[in-house]
């Protein structure tokens, strides 16, 4: 396949679950199911509108478009607060979808054009990665929506292997190659650019993420009351909020997951908790959060060769039998169901399933150079004054498996949860490997 084939092909798959995401009646689209999200009708046209602002106004919103001036800045992210959405004078959802479709119409007509080799291959891969990561902003919507489902329950996923859980695995001390390049990677984003050599002390990390069941037990343990776990903004933010379990947990033992009410299931990697119950939750189980540079260490190293691994098990692309991603489970899968995704160092699922939060703040690695798409990190990088974010890695079930790499960096504010987020925990390495059973045995001494 040619690359135009291969972008020709994402942007078309990207399109099909976009559609599929918007596949309800107009007063459904319009609707704003939380203040924190924006209507389904807005990402739709925004979609569309970011698009054509790459691919066809070569980024210049001077330039004219398709859309009126005042209509198009109608989905300038920067100038409408998700909260207000809802209030401005959208496009009518059959509008939306006209506009998208004639966009979408004239970009496959300029990437059949695009000859070989030519650098803006990069912005149509952008473009393919805005729209699926705004797919994954849609189903983070659909879940807070309230009513009788919209979605099915979800695509089945493999069983797990429940004994992994609360079991680490030991990433020695060294330096490794942190991000990536445009050689080895085209369509990695600006903030994981460039790959640079970083030394890292041992540290240990879980094999796979914190389960419902594990959770739990910190919550059974008071976990949400006992100041001691907490930070001090952690804290304020948690009686504030009034956050006593995650986010979807009811209260008698079952969730409510996109209008479902099930029973928890205990295997499953918790979801929907903000970085300030990660953090809690680590200093119980007697760890902490790792940071993003081991997060990436112990997802992409191989220590034999001495070299980046494209993904934790190897060169082959993912596939279902090594991650969860896509968004058709519409759940995490159960800790152990991907043995085969195992990185060197034998942590597993750490593509897919849940976005873990990382104890980093969002930095540019020395040398960062904005892309096209300028404001996509740099307002977000800490000290840059829009407000404080955390580094999330991994992927959850709703991301596109092609746009995911090891490098890829997300980030949230600390007190956000309607993400598909979980937790995995790192400890310093002290000798001994941690007491495997779950968190209350791992709380030992040196642990701490
Ligand atoms: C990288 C997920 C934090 O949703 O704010 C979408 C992605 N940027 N449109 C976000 C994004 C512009 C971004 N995150
Ligand atoms: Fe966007």
């Amino acid at each position: 396949m040619t690359t135009r084939e291969a972008l020709a092909c994402e942007l078309t798959e990207a399109r099909d679950r976009t559609l599929r995401l918007v596949a309800f009646d107009d007063a459904e689209l319009r609707r704003q199911y939380d203040p924190l999200m924006s209507p389904l009708v807005w990402d739709l046209a925004h979609i569309g509108q970011q698009e054509e602002l790459w691919l066809l106004r070569g980024g210049n919103p001077d330039r004219p478009g398709l859309l009126p001036p005042q209509v198009d800045q109608l989905y300038d992210a920067f100038v409408h607060s998700r909260a207000s959405r809802a209030d401005l004078p959208l496009l009518p959802p059959t509008d939306a979808r006209n506009y998208c479709a004639t966009v979408r119409g004239k970009v496959l007509d300029a990437l059949d054009a695009l000859p070989d080799g030519h650098p803006d291959a990069f912005t149509f891969g952008l473009v393919v990665s805005h729209e699926n990561q705004h797919d994954e902003t849609m189903l983070q919507a659909l879940s807070l929506r309230s009513g009788a489902p919209l979605l099915d329950r979800g695509t089945s996923l493999p069983p797990g292997r429940p004994q992994t859980a609360g079991t680490s695995v030991r990433v020695p001390a060294g330096e490794f190659v942190l991000g990536v390049d445009a050689v080895t990677e085209p369509y990695s984003l600006d903030n994981e650019r460039p790959a640079h050599v970083v030394d890292v002390p041992a540290f240990r990390i879980g094999r796979v993420p914190v389960t419902n069941a594990e959770w739990r037990q910190f919550v059974d343990d008071g976990g949400y009351h006992r100041r001691q776990w907490w930070s001090d903004a952690g804290w304020a933010h948690r009686r504030q909020a009034g956050l006593t379990a995650p986010l979807y947990w009811n209260g008698d033992g079952s969730r409510t997951r996109f209008g479902y009410v099930e029973e928890i299931p205990g295997e499953e990697p918790v979801q929907h908790v903000t970085y300030y119950e990660a953090e809690a939750y680590a200093a119980w189980a007697g760890a902490r959060l790792p940071t993003e540079v081991e997060w990436e260490k112990a997802c992409a190293w191989d220590p034999e060769t001495n070299s980046r691994r494209r993904y934790p098990w190897g060169a082959t692309e993912p596939t279902a039998e090594v991650a969860n991603l896509g968004g058709r489970a519409l759940r995490p899968a159960p800790v152990g169901a991907y043995p085969q995704s195992a990185s060197a160092y034998g942590a597993e699922q750490m593509l897919g399933d849940v976005w873990e939060w990382t104890s980093s703040p969002l930095r540019p690695w020395p040398g960062f150079t904005p892309m096209v798409y300028e404001r996509y990190s740099q307002p977000f990088f800490d000290g840059t004054g829009t407000g404080e974010y955390r580094v999330l890695r991994g992927g959850s079930w709703a991301v596109a498996p092609n746009i995911l790499r090891p490098s890829f960096r997300n980030w949230d504010h600390p007190i956000r949860r309607q993400i598909f987020s979980g937790v995995r925990l790192a400890w310093d390495d002290v000798g001994a490997p941690p007491a495997c059973g779950g968190p209350l045995t791992r709380r030992v001494d040196g642990y701490v």
